[in-house]
């Protein structure tokens, strides 16, 4: 069974603190989204990639697309995304070839997503129709209200989740749909199929490395490990 990706290139990196997108910022060599383009065309199952972006950087990304898809079986279609993640992920939904499809959603501000974890996604969301990645989380996580810690939060059962997130189609355009019509905003796509359908989310363990690069010191961690892959 294939997929299709939307994989998202349209926010502003304000956190990043650089002059332009931080998608677009290279990382030893290469820009922040051809790492993970590059895993997406290099795996045999993805038959479509999404790619959403800013309408001023679309000629940019088209002919840096045009570059990496040479020989590839698999189809590039370029939209442009919203003013909010969410709306860029719906934006990218309307252009799938089909809403039967699994669909895997990606930050194309996180390049190190391996091809053995999109596997593992892919084969776990056949099994449950809504799969993400994500890991446990390592630090002591306290509630804190107004500078005052309330409590320590257990950790057992806690986890940082990640992207790509994996479902249908059509089960996440309804509750994309759903959210649009009351104007809810989740912080990921897990968090609509939770509150506007009954599928339980499959929970599938990723890697510390599949790191989403924020802030400028990510952009330091993400040389590390670029360097470390290579050697
Ligand atoms: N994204 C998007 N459309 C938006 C906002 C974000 O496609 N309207 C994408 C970003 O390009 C990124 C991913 O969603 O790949 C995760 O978002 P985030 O890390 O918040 O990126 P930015 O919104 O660009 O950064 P910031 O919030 O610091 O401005
Ligand atoms: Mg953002």
């Amino acid at each position: 069974l294939d997929y299709e990706v939307i994989l998202l290139a349209a926010g502003q990196g304000k956190r990043m603190g650089a002059s332009r997108n931080k998608i677009l910022l290279h990382l030893i060599g290469k820009p922040v989204i051809s790492y993970s383009l590059n895993t997406f065309l290099n795996d045999p199952a993805c038959k479509h990639i999404v790619l959403v972006t800013q309408e001023e950087e679309q000629d940019l990304l088209a002919a840096m697309v045009k570059k990496e898809t040479k020989k590839k079986n698999c189809q590039i279609t370029i939209v442009s995304g919203g003013c909010e993640r969410q709306y860029s992920v719906y934006n990218g939904l309307k252009a799938l070839l089909d809403q039967k499809n699994i669909v895997m959603v990606h930050d194309g501000a996180r390049p190190f997503v391996t091809l053995k974890q999109l596997k593992l996604l892919h084969q776990k969301v056949q099994e449950t129709r809504a799969a993400i990645l994500g890991v446990p989380v390592k630090d002591t996580i306290k509630r804190v209200i107004e500078g005052i810690v309330q409590e320590t939060v257990p950790r057992e059962t806690l986890w940082q989740i990640q992207t790509p997130q994996a479902f249908y189609g059509e089960d996440l355009l309804a509750v994309h749909v759903r959210a649009q019509q009351e104007e809810y905003l989740g912080t990921d796509d897990a968090s609509l199929i939770e509150k506007y359908s009954h599928l339980p989310v499959s929970m599938v363990l990723g890697s510390y490395e599949n790191i989403k690069l924020t802030t400028p010191e990510d952009m330091l961690i993400g040389e590390a490990i670029v360097k470390r892959k290579r050697s």
